[in-house]
């Protein structure tokens, strides 16, 4: 396997870096440097490079997602973008490599807005609803399939 194929790319996007001072019944108490702390430590467990990106800048999203379109894997939490941007899906079509599209909150019993992700049909899989437990899963389930 080369370096490439072994890089798992986690991309948060708008507000996640607040993480720790948001609502705490969605989102719960961790940091975003804690979650990518405890994402990177699982991929290194399974063997896997971990690069963790942030940005609460659109255009900065889709330039991530150009840059690691042919990474290993990619794990995306675009936010509040998940519910409207074009740009990323767009992007996101692009990418050669397995996509989990990843939530913290259970955006379907949310309020309506949030219930439309126009990311799920260009993500190879879902996960939301289980907190920073669902990165975890979503990365074990990427590399799982990278490795198909
Ligand atoms: C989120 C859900 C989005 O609806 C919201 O705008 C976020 C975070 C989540 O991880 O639950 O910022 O993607």
């Amino acid at each position: 396997m080369s370096d490439r194929t072994s890089r798992l790319v986690v991309l948060n996007g708008v507000n996640l870096d607040l993480l720790g001072e948001r609502p705490v019944a969605h989102y719960g108490t961790i940091t975003l440097a804690e979650l990518e702390r405890s994402v990177s430590e699982e991929a290194a467990r399974l063997g896997w490079e971990c690069i963790c990106r942030h940005t609460n800048h659109e255009g900065r999203y889709v330039e991530f997602i150009h840059e690691f379109r042919h990474a290993g894997a990619l794990l995306v939490n675009p936010g509040a973008w998940t519910h409207y941007s074009y740009a990323i899906r767009d992007a996101l079509e692009v990418v050669t490599c397995p996509i989990a599209e990843v939530h913290l909150s259970d955006i379907s019993s949310r309020e309506d807005w949030r219930r439309i992700s126009v990311i799920s049909p260009v993500a190879t899989f879902t996960v939301a609803g289980k907190g920073p437990a669902g990165y975890i899963e979503a990365a074990r389930r990427l590399v799982s399939l990278a490795g198909d």
